[in-house]
Formats: structure tokens, C-alpha cells, sequence
């Protein structure tokens, strides 16, 4: 039976990498058979200019329809200054929800062959640096209610609401075990249960959970804590579980701190397919449309969408043996260059990587 692919381009450089990792897509279809069939949908600016909103139904009814989606990056001072319910981020935030992609799987790895860019001293990072984020995706602050902006008293007021219920803590804690059980077996709960009740919640719930996995070692951390933690000794992490808005930051944190934030790559699952698959970076405007953008993440991004969408490792594997053939030759984007490698444009990034593709 096919499987069909949503990619969806978006804004800035979105269509550029997308442009790569499809070519990718398609190869790696030729080499094992995957019978693939691509699609393409609006999402975030694209759609808002196109169609008037940031989510079309269309979108939504394509994704639904597919077995996994790809997508490039929304967002752009084009679109800075609309009402920020029709932003291009709503698109986001909005097929998130729709497909009930409640866990957000970032991984922060160093790549060997990119450790001078790394923002930590050599002996911090020599313990090293491989972890996995599981943000939880689709409840917590960004979606709770009541939300709004009022007059109180006279003077404006605004709010969100961090609201948890124990099934949807539960849902995220068993995707963080699992994870853990298929990496070094340990696990850190990130809240702030000394403030927050809905925070004590989840290291209930979390607690409660670890029962059911036996194997895994579970700790605790406060949110702050754990910013400070992961520069000071980022080894002693395995596997981060924790809420929609702390994920969103502490991802950034540890994501950044590689030094290659332009290589990683992100999948966003539900209990069921279809899965979304993007690059951790954004739409990077100041550089769209100009061939400098890393198209490695987003490619990357495919081997995740092959791995736990398709369930193809071994594809998957392939895709990212070439992406470390194209490294370890010393090709790099401009955000990861170095004297003495050789400076390559988006295309070119894309085309040596495919080239190279099953031939590793
Ligand atoms: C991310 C982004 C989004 C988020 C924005 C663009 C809505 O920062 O994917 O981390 O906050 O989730
Ligand atoms: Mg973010």
C-alpha cells in the first residue's frame, strides 16, 4: 500500500530545505521501495497569503490523509504585525492540535565531526552530549483556558491558564519511558513543583508512571534548575521529559548549546500516524531565498520521519550515514562553517548528500 507524504514548504527557507530533503525522500523511495506517494499543502505565511488563513482545511484534510508530514518552517516579519490569532505560528500550533501530536521528540546531539562549534568548554562537552527532549505538545499553557485580555479595575489584564489533566501527563510520561528504554535507560522530569500545582501533578503522575518501567532510573528537576544544569554538566542527561512551555525553552537550550542548530532535526507524534517531522531551527528570513540555508536538519528530519512513521530504520539509518559522509568530507553551510572545510550552498549541501546516499 503507498504511503503518502504531506510536505508542507512554509515560509523562509522553508521551501529550500524541503526542496532537499524531498529529492532525499524520493531516492531513498528508489532504494528500498517504500512506494511513496508526495503531496504538498499551505501552512503558516504561504497559506495566510494564498488562502487567507494559517491552517487550511485542505492542509488539515491532507495531513490527516497521510502517513507522516514534513515541514520546513513558518513564520516572517511579513506577517509580524496581523492579529496574532491569524499568525503564521496558529498554523502551527494548529495542525499540531488537529493531528493530536501530544509528544514532541527533540534530539540535541553532538556530531562529532562539528565539536569546535560547540558553545561549552571542551572538558564539559568531553562527558558528553546526547540527549533526547520529550516536550509534551499539544495541552499545558499554550492551549489551557480560561485565556484572554480584559479591562479589570481599568487597566488591561491578560492570562493563560497551565492546566494538566493526570491522562494527558501520563500519555507523555510513557513516550519518555519508552524513549528511555530505547537509549541509556535514565530519565529527568522537569517541572516546578515547588511553585506550581499543576507542576505537582505531573511529578505525581510521572512518579506513578516510573512503576511501570522498572528498568529506567527517574529523577526529578526544577525548571530552573535544569537550565542552569544543562550548561553546567549537560552528560547527565539521557532523556528530559517535561511540559509544552518548558520544552519549548529548555529545547532551545540544549539544542543550541551543540552548536549546530541548523542540523536537528524533530518529530512530532500522536498515538497514531501521521506523524510531523521539522528541523528544530526556524524560517531564518534574513537568509531565504539566497541558497545558504542548511538543508541537514531537514533531511535529518526525513530519517525520523522514516524511522517512526515508516518504521524503516534501515532507511533511515542510510539517510543519516550519508549526512555524516557529507561532514566527515568536510562540506559545510555557511552556519556551520570552518577554516579549512569547504563552504557549500543549500543545492549543493542537498545534491552531495544525495549522492551519496546507499553508497555508505
Ligand atoms: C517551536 C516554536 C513554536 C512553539 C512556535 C513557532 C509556535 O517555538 O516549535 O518550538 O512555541 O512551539
Ligand atoms: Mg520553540
Amino acid at each position: 500500500m503507498a504511503n503518502t507524504i504531506t510536505i508542507l514548504p512554509g515560509d523562509g527557507i522553508g521551501p529550500e530545505i524541503t526542496a532537499q530533503a524531498e529529492l532525499i525522500l524520493s531516492r531513498v523511495d528508489e532504494l528500498y521501495g517504500l512506494d511513496l506517494r508526495l503531496q504538498r499543502a499551505r501552512l503558516g505565511g504561504e497559506a495566510i497569503d494564498a488562502d487567507g488563513t494559517p491552517l487550511p482545511q485542505a492542509t488539515v484534510e491532507a495531513c490527516q490523509d497521510s502517513d507522516a508530514v514534513l515541514l520546513g518552517a513558518v513564520g516572517g516579519p511579513k506577517w509580524d504585525n496581523i492579529d496574532k490569532a491569524k499568525r503564521p505560528e496558529r498554523g502551527l500550533l494548529g495542525i499540531r492540535k488537529e493531528l493530536k501530536l501530544f509528544a514532541n521528540l527533540r534530539p540535541a546531539q553532538l556530531f562529532p565531526e562539528l565539536q569546535h562549534a560547540c558553545l561549552l568548554r571542551p572538558d564539559i562537552v568531553g562527558q558528553g552530549l546526547d540527549i533526547m527532549v520529550v516536550r509534551e505538545l499539544t495541552g499545558g499553557i499554550y492551549f489551557g483556558k480560561p485565556k484572554g485580555e480584559e479591562i479589570r479595575n481599568g487597566e488591561r489584564v491578560a492570562y493563560n491558564t497551565m492546566i494538566y489533566t493526570e491522562s494527558e501527563v501520563r500519555r507523555i510520561a510513557r513516550v519518555a519511558f519508552e524513549t528511555a528504554m530505547k537509549r541509556g535507560k535514565r530519565l529527568c522530569s522537569v517541572d516546578k513543583a515547588n511553585v506550581l500545582e499543576v507542576s505537582q501533578l505531573w511529578r505525581d503522575v510521572v512518579t506513578e508512571t516510573a512503576k511501570e518501567y522498572p528498568e529506567v532510573e527517574l529523577s526529578h528537576m526544577y525548571v530552573d534548575n535544569a537550565a542552569m544544569q544543562l550548561v553546567r554538566d549537560p552528560s547527565q542527561f539521557d532523556v528530559v521529559v517535561t511540559s509544552n512551555l518548558f520544552g519549548d525553552i529548555l529545547s532551545d537550550e540544549a539544542a543550541v548549546i551543540t552548536g549546530s542548530i541548523g542540523m536537528l532535526p524533530s518529530a512530532s507524534l500522536g498515538r497514531h500516524n501521521p506523524g510531523l517531522y521539522e528541523p528544530i531551527h526556524g524560517s531564518a528570513p534574513d537568509i531565504a531565498g539566497e541558497d545558504k540555508a542548511n538543508p541537514l536538519a531537514a533531511i535529518l528530519s526525513v530519517a525520523m520521519l522514516l524511522r517512526y512513521s515508516l518504521e524503516r530504520a534501515d532507511a533511515a539509518k542510510t539517510v543519516e550515514r550519508a549526512v555524516q559522509a557529507v561532514l566527515r568530507e568536510g562540506y559545510r553551510t555557511l552556519d556551520i562553517m570552518e577554516e579549512g572545510a569547504t563552504q557549500v550552498g543549500c543545492a549543493e549541501m542537498g545534491r552531495l548528500a544525495l549522492e551519496r546516499l546507499g553508497k555508505e
